[in-house]
């Protein structure tokens, strides 16, 4: 584990990171992956799932003798996985049960209306309870997440435990279903000594908030048995606050066939995947030589202020054991998934830019993030745009560190990156609504918001959306 020095802030009223961040605490490894439990579906007319959920506090325990509070969804975290299909109508009662804040249910990159995306502006107070309602239109399909977003306090309510996955799933998948269908979602966990999850420190609001074990569906290092020769689909989720994961999967071989909107239109094989916060991607993994494989961290710079510079290479997240014997032979790939329609020409540029500064802040002096100098104001409405229309963003990061910029609402196509003037067009046409925007660079992408209503748009380092980093654009009809 990794000892952050500390930072003594506490005359500005921030608590300083703890010195040692409790080596003696060890997680388990080695269980068996589990498959997260589903939200089950307590209607039976047929397209409706209708369920309830509540974000409570609750206890889990990590590690050995010791139990740590968190925030849970119906009493896990990550929460239950919800499971539905393109055509369904989706009805959520969420109940907020965290004493004395407020929370929202935010449907991470889904298509749902304005008012029932869990925006800031929306709270359900502590005590009560709202019903979100939408409907998954054709196309939907996509690895989805819903995570909490009340004003000021999504970063903290994620970091100590609230976050679940929505799959949409299409009526015919292109998949082979014999691959099977895992989900890994990476979670960040920091651990104080008595097992407390210890709040965010300066350093923390800085860099964003990175933790000493990063889970896979809550346990670290779980280990997944395949016989030889096997394909496994994989959906990954990175619901970290602020970890960027660069992940190789030693001698399997990775092909990967979506992104956050669903999936690609043809395959397409990597050496290894840069998961940014808040990114998904799915893969298909061949794993072709008995023995042990590990899905492991590379080093990745994102950029970083101060000290307490987290190693994040060399991490293994999940140990795979390669059979010596085949199974059934494994159908192959298809080479086409699907189509996916160009968004055409732009009729509006924007351009939105990314600033980071120090100043005075609420607790003293703290780091600034902005879009375009300035820091997100709910009341502030920064663009207004209309519905049906292509839009070309560009977005500039000049700031010293990578800001996963993310749009709600709808899905975009990145155009291009570019740095130091040198332009690389996107590979490949794929859905996103998440993109890293690296430090120095400039990020071109094409967007068009089918429904009207405010939506948000920033960085997906929480801490950095709470310190400014986030506007609001008026769609309009
Ligand atoms: Cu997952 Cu406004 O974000
Ligand atoms: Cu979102
Ligand atoms: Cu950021």
């Amino acid at each position: 584990m990794n000892a952050m020095p500390g930072m003594d802030h506490s005359a500005h009223g921030m608590p300083a990171h703890p010195a040692k961040p409790a080596a003696s605490l060890m997680l388990k490894e080695g269980e068996a992956l589990r498959d997260l439990p589903r939200l089950a579906n307590e209607s039976t007319d047929a397209g409706l799932f209708r369920a309830r959920l509540a974000a409570a506090p609750a206890t889990a325990r990590f590690a050995e003798g010791v139990e740590t509070p968190v925030l849970a969804y119906n009493g896990m975290s990550p929460g239950p996985l919800i499971e539905a299909f393109e055509g369904d109508r989706i009805e959520i009662d969420f109940t907020n049960d965290i004493p004395g804040e407020d929370s929202t249910i935010h449907w991470h990159g889904m298509p749902v209306p304005a008012d029932q995306d869990g925006n800031p502006m929306d709270p359900v107070v502590a005590g009560a309870t709202r019903r979100y309602a939408f409907d998954l239109p054709a196309g939907s399909a996509a690895s989805y997440w819903f995570h909490p977003h009340p004003h000021g306090r999504t970063a903290e309510q994620v970091y100590r435990g609230l976050a679940g996955i929505f799959l949409v799933k299409p009526k015919a998948d292109p998949v082979p279903a014999a691959y099977g269908d895992t989900v890994l979602v990476f979670t960040d966990l920091r651990l104080a000594a008595d097992g407390s999850i210890p709040e965010n420190s300066m350093m923390d609001l800085m860099n964003g908030r990175v933790g000493d074990h990063v889970l896979v569906n809550g346990q670290k290092n779980p280990v997944l048995d395949v016989p030889l020769g096997a394909k496994r689909r994989f959906r990954l989720f990175n619901a970290t606050n602020a970890r960027f994961l660069k992940l190789f999967f030693g001698a399997a071989t990775m092909t990967v066939i979506g992104t956050d909107g669903g999936l690609l239109e043809a395959p397409v094989a990597v050496g290894d995947v840069l998961l940014a916060p808040a990114e998904r991607l799915e893969l298909v993994v061949s794993f072709d030589r008995p023995g042990e494989v590990k899905l492991e961290t590379l080093a990745y710079e994102r950029g970083w202020m101060g000290p307490g510079k987290p190693d994040d290479s060399g991490l293994t997240l999940l140990t795979v054991n390669v059979a010596s014997e085949a199974d059934e032979p494994m159908p192959p790939l298809p080479e086409k998934l699907r189509a996916i329609a160009a968004l055409g020409n732009a009729t509006i540029n924007r351009r939105f830019v990314f600033t980071e500064k120090m100043g005075m802040g609420a607790s003293g002096m703290e780091m600034g993030f902005f879009i375009n100098d300035v820091a997100f104001d709910m009341k502030r409405v920064d663009v207004t745009a209309r519905v049906g229309e292509v839009e070309l963003w560009e977005v500039i990061n000049k700031a010293d560190m990578d800001h996963p910029f993310h749009v709600h609402g709808t899905q975009f196509q990145v155009v291009e990156h570019e740095r130091d003037g040198k332009v690389s067009p996107s590979a490949y046409r794929a859905w996103k609504d998440t993109v890293n925007v690296a430090k120095g660079e400039t990020v071109r992408l094409l967007l068009k918001q089918d429904l009207p209503g405010l939506r948000m748009y920033h960085c997906h380092i929480l801490e950095h959306e709470q310190l400014g980093m986030m506007g609001i654009v008026d769609v309009t009809v």
